[in-house]
C-alpha cells in the first residue's frame, strides 16, 4: 500500500493501455497489448523479455518513432500529466529529445559515417534548441566530456572510434536537449563484456547526476540488478510482471519470470551456463487464446487457455497470472475443470 506522500507524487511518464499493431501483407497483427506503467522522475526501470517480445516496439511507440507499417491502436502516453501525440510525428517533435530520448542499439548504423562526431552532436542542439553554430559546438564539447570522451576527439569520424566510444557518442546525442527520460534500447548488446560494464556505469552515473528517469531495455536480467530500481517483464507483447529489483530476484511470481531468473548463470552455485527456457514464444501470426506463456508454463491450468490474465496489483508489485493471488480451494477446482 502506498503512503499518502507517494500517492501525491505525479509520475513523469504514464503509459496506459498501450496497444500497437503491425500491418504485414494486408493483415493487421496485434503486437503490443494493454501495456500500462508509470515511472517517477529519476527512477530506473528495466524492460526485460526475450527477443521479439515487443520491447523495442513499446519504446518506439512511447517516443513516437514507430515505423510506417505500425500503428498505435489503443491507449495513451502522458508526460508530466499531458497526453503526448505519439501517433503524429510532426506534433511529437517538440517532445522528442527534449523530454524523452532514445539510445538505440548498434551505434554504427545510427551515426552518419561522413560527418565528424562533434557536428552530429551539435546538430540537434541547433535544430531543437535554436542554438547558433558556435553555441551548439560548445554544447557538443561539453556533452562529449560528460560521457567521458575528450572534446578534442570530437573531430573524429565514427569509424575512427571503438564500439564503446561510439555508444558514448550516442548517449551524448540523446542528452543534447536535456531530456528527463532516456530509453536505452539494448545500449550495450553489441559490446564486449568490459565495455558493456563501462557503458552501464556511465548511464548509472549520468542518471544520478542529471536526475534522469531511465528505461533500460535488455534481454539480459543479469545487467539489471546493478543499475535499476524496478523491473518490468514482457512476454508476447504484454507486461506479465512488474516489481522492485529486490522482489523480482528474491521472489519472482510469474512462472516466466521464475524461469528467466533461474536461467541467469550463477558462478557462486557452480552454475555458469545460461539455461534456455524450453519451447518458443508464440509468433505474431499465431497468438494462442488465453495466456501466451501457457504452452511453455510448468504450472499451466485449463483456465489459462480461456482468457488472458490481467496484470493485477499483488503484494509489492503487479503480476498477470492465475496463480496470483493464490486461489481458494473452490476457485482452484474451477480453474482445473
Ligand atoms: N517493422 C516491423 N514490421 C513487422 N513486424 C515487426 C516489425 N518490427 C518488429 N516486428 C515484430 O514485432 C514483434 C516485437 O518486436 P520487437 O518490438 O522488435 O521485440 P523486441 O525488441 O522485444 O525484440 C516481433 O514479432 C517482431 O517480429
Ligand atoms: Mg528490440
Amino acid at each position: 500500500m502506498k503512503n499518502p506522500c507517494q500517492q501525491a507524487k505525479a509520475p513523469i511518464l504514464a503509459v496506459e493501455g498501450l496497444a500497437v499493431d503491425y500491418r504485414l501483407r494486408g493483415s493487421s497483427l496485434p503486437t503490443i497489448r494493454d501495456v500500462s506503467f508509470e515511472i517517477q522522475a529519476g527512477e530506473a526501470v528495466a524492460l526485460v523479455g526475450e527477443s521479439g517480445s515487443g520491447k523495442t516496439t513499446t519504446a518506439m511507440a512511447i517516443a513516437g518513432l514507430l515505423p510506417p507499417n505500425a500503428a498505435v491502436s489503443g491507449g495513451e502516453v502522458r508526460y508530466r500529466g499531458d497526453r503526448l501525440p505519439i501517433d503524429d510525428d510532426a506534433a511529437m517533435r517538440p517532445h522528442r529529445w527534449s523530454e524523452i530520448s532514445v539510445v538505440f542499439q548498434g551505434a554504427m548504423n545510427a551515426l552518419n559515417p561522413v560527418h565528424r562526431i562533434i557536428k552530429q552532436i551539435a546538430e540537434p542542439c541547433q535544430l531543437q534548441l535554436g542554438m547558433s553554430r558556435d553555441e551548439a559546438i560548445a554544447r557538443a564539447r561539453e556533452l562529449l566530456e560528460l560521457v567521458g570522451i575528450s572534446a578534442e576527439r570530437g573531430r573524429a569520424y565514427p569509424h575512427e572510434l571503438s564500439g564503446g566510444m561510439r555508444q558514448r557518442v550516442m548517449i551524448a546525442m540523446a542528452l543534447a536537449c536535456s531530456p528527463s527520460i532516456v530509453i536505452g534500447d539494448e545500449p550495450t548488446t553489441a559490446l564486449d563484456v568490459i565495455t558493456q560494464a563501462q557503458i552501464l556505469k556511465l548511464l548509472t552515473a549520468l542518471r544520478s547526476q542529471l536526475n534522469l528517469a531511465l528505461i533500460l531495455i535488455t534481454h539480459d536480467l543479469s545487467v539489471v540488478a546493478e543499475c535499476c530500481d524496478r523491473v518490468m517483464i514482457m512476454y508476447a507483447g504484454r507486461l506479465v510482471e512488474d516489481g522492485s529489483v529486490a522482489d523480482i530476484f528474491a521472489n519472482p511470481k510469474h512462472p516466466y519470470t521464475k524461469l528467466l531468473i533461474e536461467s541467469i548463470p550463477n558462478p557462486e552455485h557452480g552454475k555458469r551456463m545460461v539455461r534456455p527456457i524450453p519451447g518458443d514464444p508464440p509468433t505474431l501470426q499465431h497468438r494462442p487464446s488465453g495466456c501466451a506463456f501457457r504452452s511453455r508454463c510448468p504450472s499451466a491450468m485449463p483456465v489459462c487457455a480461456t482468457e488472458v490474465p490481467n496484470l493485477k496489483r499483488w503484494e509489492q508489485g503487479r503480476v498477470a497470472c492465475y496463480l496470483h493471488p493464490p486461489m481458494k480451494h473452490e476457485e482452484k477446482a474451477l480453474a482445473n475443470a
